[in-house]
């Protein structure tokens, strides 16, 4: 073959097969998520996010004794080093939740026993620890930037439950924690979204845990990945405070060739299943907080984008009303989606070094035409 390259590659290498993986099964036309094959549904309603890690992890679901043993290591793992709580502190205040994640996860490889060695045990061991540190970052930093005490964790409790508890500083209500739990379920893994595909080029390198999933988060940031439950949110915030018409406000917005954050994807031609689940979640909790309004709003967007733009709503849609009735400020939702996200990014790790070859794609060449001479200054 020859080394030129002639092909024309498809933007945003949509439709482009880059990998083999076991991990996560999607079918875009019938609205399909499956991780290791079981439906995203059937979790939804009978798993626990703990146990989706396994199944992430190891390929399958635990026994009674396997599970346990991973809730043990996840809460044991509730633990940073007092150096990262002082990067916290001392990050300026201004800086989102988001950046500072990204750095502090940076930070954690400083920290980390095993940060030199890069074997599947070892792996597995980071995927555990990162998963529970992720979680306590997010949650501290948000204590710390409010001025009050970092809480410390309850090992007792399950992973959705000990965020809540370390974010608010009272445990959560049972329903609070399995609207947390479910949420964390469906955000788990997404195949080669783009912070996935991120960590695993990063990983290929043969590059470390840390930096592979440092990759990931600066890719979630971004408002066209896990960055649009912000956005949803900050719309629905502007239609409240002003009193606008949610539809009149749509359609503003698509008059202005915006896009509006929540809606389309690149895989799904149909409903999304995640946001299935996303919005009942966000009515049923809405209206048990007395907070329905936030739905009613959603729901009326998403008729009207539905019918006018032919777009359905995605997973970030009503995980944005969800996360608000839950108590979680609008700059926490992206680092959310990062507290499960983390399961899926370390399972893609795994799986890349597991058969690893280095990812090197190649460019359509669309510049000057080869050759081209170099010319003195005084030529130009
Ligand atoms: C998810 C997303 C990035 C997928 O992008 P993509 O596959 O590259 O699709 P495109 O951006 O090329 O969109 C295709 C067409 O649909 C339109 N479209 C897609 N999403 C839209 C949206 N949310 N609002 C308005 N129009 C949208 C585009 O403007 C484009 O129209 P055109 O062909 O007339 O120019 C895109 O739908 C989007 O930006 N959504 C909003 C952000 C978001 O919710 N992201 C989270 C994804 S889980």
């Amino acid at each position: 073959m020859s080394t030129v390259t002639t092909a024309h590659g498809p933007k945003g290498l949509e439709g482009v097969v880059a990998t083999t993986s076991s991990i996560c099964y999607i079918d875009g036309d019938l609205g399909v998520l499956a991780y290791r094959g079981i439906d995203i549904h059937e979790l939804a309603e009978h798993s626990t996010f703990e146990e989706t890690c396994y199944l992430l992890w190891s390929g399958r679901l635990p026994s009674r004794a396997e599970l346990n043993e991973l809730r043990d290591r996840l809460a044991g793992e509730r633990k940073l080093d007092p150096a990262i709580i002082n990067l916290l502190r001392t990050t300026p205040t201004h800086v989102v939740p988001m950046d500072v994640l990204r750095t502090a996860v940076s930070a954690l490889s400083f920290y980390d026993a095993e940060e030199k060695k890069n074997d599947h045990d070892t792996n597995l061991h980071k995927s555990i620890r990162l998963t529970s540190q992720i979680a306590m970052i997010v949650a501290a930093y948000d204590r710390i930037r409010k001025g009050k005490p970092v809480v410390e964790p309850d090992r007792s409790l399950s992973h959705a439950a000990n965020f809540l508890l370390m974010l608010n500083g009272t445990p959560p209500t049972p329903t609070a924690e399995r609207a947390l739990d479910i949420a964390l379920i469906l955000h788990a893994d997404h195949e080669l979204n783009a912070s996935t595909f991120a960590a695993r080029v990063t990983a290929a390198t043969l590059s470390d845990m840390h930096s592979a999933v440092t990759s990931a988060i600066g890719c979630l940031k971004g408002p066209l990945h896990g960055g649009a439950n912000e956005a949803v949110f900050k719309i629905l915030q502007a239609i409240d405070s002003s009193g606008s018409d949610p539809v009149e406000y749509i359609k503003k917005m698509l008059a202005e060739k915006k896009k509006v954050p929540g809606f389309g994807h690149r895989v799904y031609h149909t409903e999304d299943p995640r946001a299935t689940h996303l919005r009942k979640m966000s009515e049923d909790l809405g209206y048990s907080n007395g907070q329905g309004k936030w739905f009613e709003m959603s729901r009326a967007i998403e008729e009207f984008v539905k019918a006018d733009k032919k777009l359905n709503a995605n997973v970030d849609f009503y995980s944005a009303s969800t996360y608000h009735t839950l108590g979680i400020d609008v700059d926490l939702f992206t680092p959310v989606f990062a507290v499960s996200r983390i399961s899926g990014w370390t399972a893609h790790v795994i799986e890349q070094l597991d058969d690893n070859r280095l990812i090197r794609p190649r460019a359509d060449y669309i510049g000057p035409p080869y050759p081209q001479h170099w010319l003195p200054l005084e030529q130009r």
